[in-house]
């Protein structure tokens, strides 16, 4: 069968307060209409057609062109919208469904429900409505139903007697329709309401006295809900992430505090891992098995290898391998590959570089677009200078090369395999293999110094502690 589907996203989004489309904020590292549109494509449907507005720009960037837009120039309600697509719609046989653009939460198994329900429905169905009880109905379209269960209308809030303000069925405004009574009732519906809009949902009355049946899939209220404004955006995350958390847990992922930990939807996470409190893992990340992440760690696009553990660290788009020891305190940013078993310990940043196994940078470094073989050792306070002032030229620090404390390696250096670094040297050239790069001046002791100071301004050397028992 046809299947269309007509996603509504022309609305200006007021209440969020933005320059932007409410559809295009994103919910664990996805935008909201790309939710809406992966579930109707994960439900089989290629043909999709989205109402846009003045977001037009921004909602096609996220999209691309697999999908129709047509513009609703003026917002004059969702009946009007779904209008718009009548030239895309018209002369088709099959089902159309119709959703809201700012309903992350609507999953393919919902869709597939209310497709199903067709072919059970009775009489002669025009079409099936997705709804929910809400404990708190205030603002939804209410779903009247007669006597017999059957479905007759929908009232929107601000059109509702009393009695229909007592209703808890809510519309989701998810609905499948056949396509040619939808464009027949759409042909009807008129803007005397107390919006002065066209109303969608007032073509459900129009079918029902046209002699046809409308049901109803009710659903979790959860799972229909919008987004308005920012409470909302922030309680549709909520529910997304615990969502996606739980399906780690479920396959062995221990998540140590979910109210402060945020994963994206496509990250993946090995068995018998640990997430301690205050993690966000973005993007695309990889996490291994058996790794400890967190507490207070960042993960973005990147991929970690199995062993290994990152404590309160940042690592953007690299790799690391296995059995690595990052942080605490670590920033791996952007373009690192970091074999297995490398230590980068407190306050290391590393930038743009390659790092080989075992080696070791355990404290206050920073290490930029360079090459670094396995087995180095990083004495405290070393600096690759990878800035010349003009261009971002890292060094190569080959096998085995030890770094004492305190050294600046300047750009596009070479510290040969297994050489040496005196201790707080500033290295401006090549260091062969196995030899001892120093670059600081000699160390010169005077003796009696400070006495022979003290002499000269005609006073005593007094150590501190003796003046302390005069006192
Ligand atoms: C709509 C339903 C209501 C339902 C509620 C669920 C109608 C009349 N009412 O109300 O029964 O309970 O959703 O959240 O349909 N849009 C356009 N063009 C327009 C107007 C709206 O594209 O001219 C889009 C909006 O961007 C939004 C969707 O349609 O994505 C729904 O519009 P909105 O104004 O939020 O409708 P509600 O008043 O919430
Ligand atoms: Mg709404």
């Amino acid at each position: 069968m046809e299947i269309s589907a007509v996603v509504m996203a022309a609305g200006r989004s007021t209440r969020m307060k933005s320059k932007h489309s409410k559809v295009v904020f994103q919910v664990s590292g996805k935008a909201i209409i790309q939710w809406v549109a992966d579930a109707l494509f994960d439900a089989g449907c290629r043909d999709q057609v989205y109402i846009v507005g003045e977001a037009q720009d921004e909602i096609r960037s996220i999209l691309g062109e697999n999908v129709a837009y047509v513009l609703q120039e003026e917002q004059r309600g969702t009946g009007h919208a779904v209008m718009q697509a009548a030239p895309f719609l018209e002369g088709r046989d099959g089902l159309t469904i119709v959703l809201p653009g700012d309903c992350p939460m609507v999953s393919v198994e919902t869709i597939n429900r209310a497709l199903k329900a067709f072919e059970t429905a009775e009489g002669n169905c025009a079409a099936i409505l997705i709804t929910a009880e809400a404990d708190d109905p205030t603002g939804y379209g209410r779903i009247v139903r007669g006597d017999d269960g059957n479905v007759m209308k929908i009232v929107e809030h601000k059109d509702c007697t009393e009695e229909e303000l007592k209703i808890k069925e809510i519309n989701s405004s998810m609905y499948v329709f056949k396509t040619p009574l939808l464009l027949s009732a759409l042909g009807r519906i008129g803007a005397n309401n107390a919006q002065k809009e066209y109303y969608l949902t007032d073509t459900i009355g129009i079918l029902i006295g046209d002699g046809y049946t409308v049901g109803a899939v009710v659903c979790d209220f959860d799972d229909t809900r919008g987004i308005n404004d920012r409470i909302q955006l922030a309680q549709v995350q909520s529910i997304m992430n615990r969502r996606i958390l739980e399906r780690h847990m479920k396959a062995g992922v221990t998540i140590i505090d979910p109210a402060t930990t945020w994963i994206h939807h496509a990250v993946e996470i090995g068995m018998d891992t640990t997430i301690l409190p205050g993690t966000t893992l973005m993007g695309n990340t990889v996490i291994g098995s058996d790794c400890i992440i967190g507490e207070n760690s960042r993960i973005d696009c990147s991929e970690i290898g199995d062993e290994t553990v990152v404590d309160n660290s940042i690592v953007s788009q690299s790799r690391i391998g296995k059995d690595c020891r990052i942080g605490p305190y670590s920033h791996i940013r952007p373009d690192c590959v970091i074999d297995d078993h490398v230590t980068l310990g407190a306050y290391v940043e590393v930038k743009g570089s390659n790092i080989g196994e075992y080696t070791r940078a355990r404290h206050l470094t920073y290490i930029g677009d360079s090459k670094v073989g396995k087995n180095v050792n990083f004495g405290c306070g070393t600096v690759t200078c990878n800035f010349d002032g003009q261009d971002k030229v890292g060094c190569t620090i080959e096998d085995n090369v030890f770094i004492g404390g305190n050294s600046n390696i300047l750009s596009a250096v070479v510290l040969g395999k297994d050489s040496y670094i005196a201790a707080g040297s500033t290295i401006t050239t090549d260091v062969a293999p196995l030899a001892l790069g120093i670059g600081r001046s000699k160390q010169v002791n005077k003796e009696n110094w400070v006495s022979n100071k003290a002499r000269m301004r005609g006073s005593n050397y007094i150590r501190l502690d003796d003046k302390r028992s005069e006192l």
